[in-house]
C-alpha cells in the first residue's frame, strides 16, 4: 500500500527579525551571515506563541487542502526540539487546540531529521491498519533556545511550523522510498546542554546560557555535507531512480552551502531545488515541511512529480525520502 500527501499548510510568525536587526544586537553583519549561510532574515515567534500555537495554525491550512476535518484525524505527529513543555507533549497540545481527543498525539525528536522520521512513522501507521489519516507536523520555537549573545548560533535560526496529511494512496502517487539514520557517538557537537535529566536547570544553568544551542560549527558542517549526499544518494537508490530523475529537491535548509554542496554531489540543478533559507534561515524540525508547503502552494510541485527529501540534524540524525507527488 502506498501512502501519499494529500495536504500541507504552514505559519510563520509574524516578527521578522533581519540580519540588519542582528547588527545591532551583536558583532555581526548582513554581509557575514549572507555569504556564509545564505540567511538573510527569519521570523521570531511573539511573546505569548508557543511551538503548538503555530502548529495548530499549520495544521488548519493542511486539513484545508486536503478537505479534512480536524475529526477526520487518526493521529498526530509533531517533530520538536522546543516542545511546549517536556509533557504533556506538544502534538497532545495540538490535538487540543484543534478541538478533538481520541487519537494518538505523540512527538519525535530527531532535531532537523525530526519530520521525515514523523513520516516514516505515519506511514508505518497506516501501512499497519492502525489508521488512515495521519497529521505530520514540524514545529519550532528556536528563538527561545538561543543564546542572544552568541553570534556564531542566534544568527543561523527562525521560529515557525508546517504540516502534512498523509492518507493511502488510490493512484501511483506517494512515497517510493523512506532512509533514516543516527550517529550517537557524534552528539556533542551539536547540543542543548541542559534542561534534563544529565543537567537539571539550576541557577548556575540559566546563569551559563546552558538551556541554548552549542553547536561546534565547523565540524558539523563536515558532517552535514557527508550525511545528507549520503542519505539523498539511499533514498534514490531504494527508490531505483537517480539525480536527474528528480523533479523537485526540498533539502534541510542550515547553510546554503550545505545544499549547494548537496545537489551538485547528487547531480540535481539549482532551478530544481526549493531554497527557503533567506526567508526563513534553520527552522529544525519544521524547514522541510514548511519549504514544501511553500513550495506546493507556489505550483513548484506538480501531480507526477518526483519530490527528494533530505535533512541532518543534532543526534546526529539524517533522513531522506522520495515522494511521487
Ligand atoms: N558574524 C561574524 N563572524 C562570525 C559569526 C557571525 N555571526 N559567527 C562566527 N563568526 C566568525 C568566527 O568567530 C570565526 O572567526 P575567526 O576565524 O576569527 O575565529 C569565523 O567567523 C569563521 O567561523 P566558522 O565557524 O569557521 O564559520 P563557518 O564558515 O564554519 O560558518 C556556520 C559557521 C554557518 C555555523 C557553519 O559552520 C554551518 O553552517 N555549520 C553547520 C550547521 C548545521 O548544519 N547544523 C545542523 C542542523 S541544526 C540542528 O540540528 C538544531
Amino acid at each position: 500500500m502506498k501512502v501519499k500527501i494529500t495536504g500541507t499548510g504552514s505559519y510563520l510568525p509574524e516578527k521578522v527579525l533581519t540580519n540588519f536587526d542582528l547588527e545591532k544586537m551583536v558583532d555581526t553583519s548582513d554581509e557575514w551571515i549572507r555569504t556564509r549561510t545564505g540567511i538573510v532574515e527569519r521570523h521570531i515567534a511573539a511573546d505569548d506563541e508557543a511551538t503548538s500555537d503555530m502548529v495548530a495554525k499549520a495544521a488548519v491550512k493542511a486539513l484545508e487542502m486536503a478537505k479534512l476535518k480536524p475529526e477526520d484525524l487518526d493521529a498526530i505527529i509533531v517533530a520538536t526540539v522546543t516542545p511546549d513543555n517536556a509533557y504533556p507533549s506538544t502534538a497532545c497540545w495540538v490535538q487540543k487546540h484543534l478541538g478533538i481527543r481520541g487519537q494518538p498525539a505523540f512527538d519525535i525528536e530527531a532535531a532537523c531529521s525530526g519530520w521525515i522520521y514523523g513520516v516514516a512513522v505515519g506511514r508505518g501507521l497506516i501501512e499497519t491498519g492502525l489508521g488512515k489519516k495521519i497529521l505530520v507536523c514540524g514545529g519550532e520555537t528556536m528563538s527561545r533556545a538561543l543564546n542572544w549573545e552568541d553570534r556564531s548560533t542566534c544568527v543561523l535560526f527562525g521560529d515557525g511550523a508546517g504540516c502534512a496529511v498523509l492518507e493511502p494512496s488510490d493512484d501511483d502517487s506517494g512515497f517510493l522510498s523512506i532512509y533514516l539514520g543516527a550517529d550517537g557517538n557524534l552528539g556533542e557537537l551539536l547540543v542543548q546542554p541542559a534542561g534534563g535529566s544529565r543537567m537539571p536547570a539550576s541557577e548556575n544553568t540559566v546563569r551559563e546560557k546552558l538551556h541554548t544551542v552549542s553547536m561546534q560549527g565547523n565540524e558539523v558542517f563536515k558532517h552535514a555535507v557527508r550525511s545528507m549526499q549520503m542519505a539523498a544518494i539511499k533514498a534514490l537508490e531504494l527508490a531505483g531512480i537517480e539525480g536527474k530523475d528528480v523533479d523537485v529537491f526540498i533539502p534541510h535548509q542550515a547553510n546554503l552551502r550545505i545544499i549547494d554542496a548537496t545537489r551538485e554531489r547528487v547531480g540535481i540543478p539549482k532551478e530544481k531545488t526549493i531554497v527557503t533559507i533567506d526567508h526563513i534561515a534553520n527552522i529544525s524540525g519544521a524547514t522541510i515541511p514548511i519549504s514544501l508547503d511553500e513550495a506546493v502552494r507556489a505550483g513548484r510541485v506538480k501531480k507526477g512529480d518526483i519530490v527528494l527529501f533530505d535533512a541532518f540534524g543534532g543526534g546526529f540524525t539524517w533522513a531522506s525520502a522520495v515522494l511521487r507527488w
